[in-house]
C-alpha cells in the first residue's frame, strides 16, 4: 500500500531541486529531465547550476530550466527566492530538497563550528525551506515534500556524531510533517540512500559497503515517488541490513559495531 499519492506521470510537473549542483541532486535534475520535468535548480553554485542547465536544455529542448542561487542557510535570501518561484511559476508539484554537508566527527574531534554548519544545512536547512513553503502547499493542496536523509539517521555509527543526528531528526520531521500534511492533500517523502559515489564520499578513507552511482541513486529516487512510497531507502540489501541493527538489543547492537566497523 502506498501512503502517498503515486506520480504516474511526470510530463511537465514543477520540481524545484534545492543541492542540484552536484552528486545526487545533480543526477536527481538528469533524471527528472528526461522524465519531461520543468526544473528550477538550486544550490550556492550558480556556475555549476547554469552549466547542468545548459546540458539539459540541449538535450531536451521543451524542458523549462532556471537555476537560481540558493544559500539555504540564509533565512532573506530563502524567502526572496521563494516569492520569485511563485511569481514566475504558478504552482510546485514537487520539492526535492537534496542539500547536505557531511564531516566525520568523532568523540575526540569534537568541533563546534562543524557541528553548527551540518546542523544548519542538513535539519534548519530543510525546516526553513518547507515552512517557506508551507503556505503554499496548504493552499495548493496538493503536492509532494521529498527530503533526502540518509541511512545514518537510523542508529548512532562511528563517525556520524553530528551527521547522523541531523538526519535521525530529519526522518522524525519528515514522519510528523506527514501526519500534517496527508490529510491537507500534500505528499510527504523522505529518503534514505546508503553509500552514493559523490563528491561528498569521494574523501572516504574506508571501503564503502553496496556503494551505488548518483544514477542509481536518483532512478531509486524517481520510481519511490513514482509507487508514492513514504519511505524510499536503498540500496535494499544495505538499508535493511541497518534496520535490521537498529532493532537489535543494544549489547548485541553495540558488539557487532565493535567488532565489524573499523574507526
Ligand atoms: N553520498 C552518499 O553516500 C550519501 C548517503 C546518504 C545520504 N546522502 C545525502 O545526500 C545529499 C546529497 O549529497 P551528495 O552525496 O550528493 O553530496 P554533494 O555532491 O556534496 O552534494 C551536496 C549538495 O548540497 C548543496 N549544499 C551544501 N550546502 C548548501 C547550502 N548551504 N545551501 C544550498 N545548498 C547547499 C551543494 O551545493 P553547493 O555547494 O553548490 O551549495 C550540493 O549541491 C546530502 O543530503 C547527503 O547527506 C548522501
Amino acid at each position: 500500500m502506498s501512503l502517498n499519492h503515486p506520480i504516474d506521470n511526470f510530463s511537465n510537473l514543477n520540481v524545484w531541486i534545492i543541492g542540484a549542483s552536484s552528486g545526487i541532486g545533480e543526477a536527481c535534475a538528469k533524471w527528472f529531465a528526461q522524465a519531461g520535468a520543468n526544473l528550477i535548480l538550486s544550490a550556492r553554485r550558480l556556475d555549476a547550476l547554469d552549466q547542468l542547465a545548459h546540458a539539459i536544455r540541449t538535450q531536451y529542448p521543451q524542458t523549462q530550466v532556471r537555476s537560481i542561487a540558493l544559500d539555504v542557510n540564509h533565512q532573506d535570501q530563502a524567502s526572496t527566492v521563494v516569492t520569485e518561484i511563485f511569481e514566475e511559476w504558478p504552482r510546485l508539484d514537487i520539492l526535492l530538497y537534496v542539500s547536505g554537508v557531511y564531516t566525520p566527527v568523532q568523540a575526540d574531534y569534537f568541533d563546534l563550528k562543524v557541528t553548527e554548519q551540518m546542523i544548519q544545512t542538513n535539519l534548519m536547512g530543510p525546516m526553513r525551506m518547507v515552512s517557506l513553503l508551507m503556505p503554499h502547499f496548504l493552499e495548493q493542496k496538493s503536492g509532494h515534500i521529498a527530503l533526502v536523509g540518509s541511512v545514518a539517521g537510523y542508529s548512532g555509527l562511528p563517525k556520524s556524531l553530528v551527521y547522523g543526528p541531523t538526519k535521525a531528526a530529519l526522518l522524525n520531521f519528515a514522519e510528523s510533517l506527514y501526519h500534517d500534511l496527508k490529510p491537507r492533500g500534500v505528499n510527504v517523502h523522505i529518503i534514505s540512500p546508503g553509500f552514493v559515489q559523490t563528491p561528498a564520499t569521494a574523501g572516504n578513507d574506508f571501503e564503502m559497503p553496496a556503494l551505488i552511482s548518483a544514477e542509481q541513486a536518483a532512478i531509486e529516487i524517481g520510481q519511490g515517488l513514482q509507487k508514492g512510497e513514504f519511505e524510499i531507502h536503498f540500496p535494499k540489501k544495505f538499508s535493511y541490513f541497518l534496520k535490521f541493527l537498529r532493532i537489535l538489543p543494544y549489547p548485541v547492537y553495540f558488539w557487532l559495531l565493535k567488532t565489524f566497523v573499523k574507526t
